[in-house]
């Protein structure tokens, strides 16, 4: 048996991956440790949440005592680590707290597997994060594994903190570590602060569509699941000391994508081409704003055997359909409502 350690288990990305791991792998115990923040929302893995080989534990990465109790207490074997403040606009505004989570918290938890592990074999810390510590792309190019790091928002930049300290942990102690750096994900469970979910949520309601500065910003779009089965294989068969980039080959320009969605919502909303796509609202640009994200996968793909299985239209229209089937999840997670309703599903089952 194998005990894993997943951080951040409540929010988006790692929602979907404790899901993954639960069901794939009923051998191994799977401890879900979330502090929930406004981005953490149990309701999320309610499916799974009385899996025999799953647990959740709540709690802060940066607090020392606690996660050196945890580790003390559980001996987990391998960690996943995806707790973090993730959303650039927030660090814009409060970029300590992306300085704490994402640094400290970082550390805090290299430090306690660096303790508890002894240099045993067979254990992993595996680092989650994001192709934005790559900085921002003109009109070409791509970002590989061995492109320099810039990033360029506080956030970025307290992943690539993260990062460091963590190739600094395998280089001082020989910490097992292996590292992902993933473009935007988009699908089910994310917090409508993000660009699909907020722009599906607002063509909804009929409320403007904040599109920064002249839209032609570009990322790299990837379905979450396809994500979560990238971290399978990285954690499963990724080279020690080694980063990974994950990316959907995927580039769209955000105005684009945003008229795509209008376009895909007036037929499911039955309304008359062209209706939503009035709301579209040009609103000042974001400080700083990276240009372009464009992820060169070759590497996951031709050594790890990954590739993306789902085309962007089929994602959209999933994700979609999940956000217009679940507006009571939206109006939970928006409205702080939530950690009761979980409360009061978890008493009913
Ligand atoms: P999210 O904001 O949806 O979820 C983050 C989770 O971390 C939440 O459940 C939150 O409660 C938890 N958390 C925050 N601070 C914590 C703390 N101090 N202690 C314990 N838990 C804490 O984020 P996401 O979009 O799912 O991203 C997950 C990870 O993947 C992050 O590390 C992010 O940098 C990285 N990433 C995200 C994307 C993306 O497109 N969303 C792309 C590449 C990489
Ligand atoms: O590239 C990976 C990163 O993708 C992750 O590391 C981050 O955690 C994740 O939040 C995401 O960062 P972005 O800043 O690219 O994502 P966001 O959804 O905030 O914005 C996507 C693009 O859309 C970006 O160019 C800004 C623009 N945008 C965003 C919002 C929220 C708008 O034009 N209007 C908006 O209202």
């Amino acid at each position: 048996m194998k005990k894993v350690l997943i951080t951040g288990g409540a929010g988006f990305i790692g929602s979907h991956v404790v899901r993954l791991f639960v069901n794939k792998y009923p051998d191994y115990q799977i401890t879900n440790l979330d502090a929930l923040t406004y981005a953490g929302n149990l309701e999320n893995l309610l499916d799974i949440a009385h899996a025999a080989n799953y647990s959740f534990v709540k709690g802060d990465i940066t607090d020392e005592n606690f996660i050196d109790n945890l580790f003390s207490s559980q001996h987990f074997d391998a960690v996943i680590h995806l707790a973090a403040e993730s959303h650039v606009d927030r660090s814009i505004m409060d970029p300590l707290s992306f300085v704490k989570t994402n640094i400290l918290g970082t550390a805090v938890l290299l430090n306690a597997a660096k303790k508890h592990w002894h240099g045993e074999s067979g254990k992993l810390f595996y680092h989650v994060s994001t192709d934005e510590v790559y900085g921002s792309l003109g009109e070409t190019g791509f970002f590989t594994e061995e492109t320099s790091y810039d990033p360029r928002s506080p956030y970025s930049a307290s992943k690539a903190s993260s990062d460091h300290l963590v190739n600094a942990y395998h280089h001082t102690y020989n910490l097992p570590v292996v590292i992902s750096n993933c473009s935007n994900n988009y699908g089910s469970h994310q917090f409508p602060e993000k660009l699909l979910p907020l722009m599906i949520n607002n063509i909804v309601n009929s409320k403007p569509l904040p599109v920064y500065g002249k839209g032609d910003n570009v990322r790299d779009w990837l379905w979450v699941e396809d994500h979560a089965k990238a971290i399978d294989v990285v954690f499963h068969t990724g080279k020690l000391g080694e980063t990974y980039n994950i990316g959907g080959f995927n580039e769209w320009k955000n105005i684009d994508i945003v008229h795509l969605l209008c376009k895909i919502m007036d037929r499911k909303l039955g309304r008359a081409e062209g209706e939503s796509a009035k709301l579209i609202t040009y609103v000042k640009d974001r400080a700083g704003h990276d240009k372009r994200y464009a992820i060169d996968a070759t590497k996951i793909n031709q050594e790890l055997g990954w590739t993306p299985s789902l085309q962007f239209e089929e994602g959209l229209e999933k994700t979609i359909d999940w956000y217009l089937d679940n507006s009571q999840w939206v109006e939970h997670i928006t409205s702080g409502a939530y950690q009761q309703y979980y409360h009061d599903q978890y008493q009913a089952r």
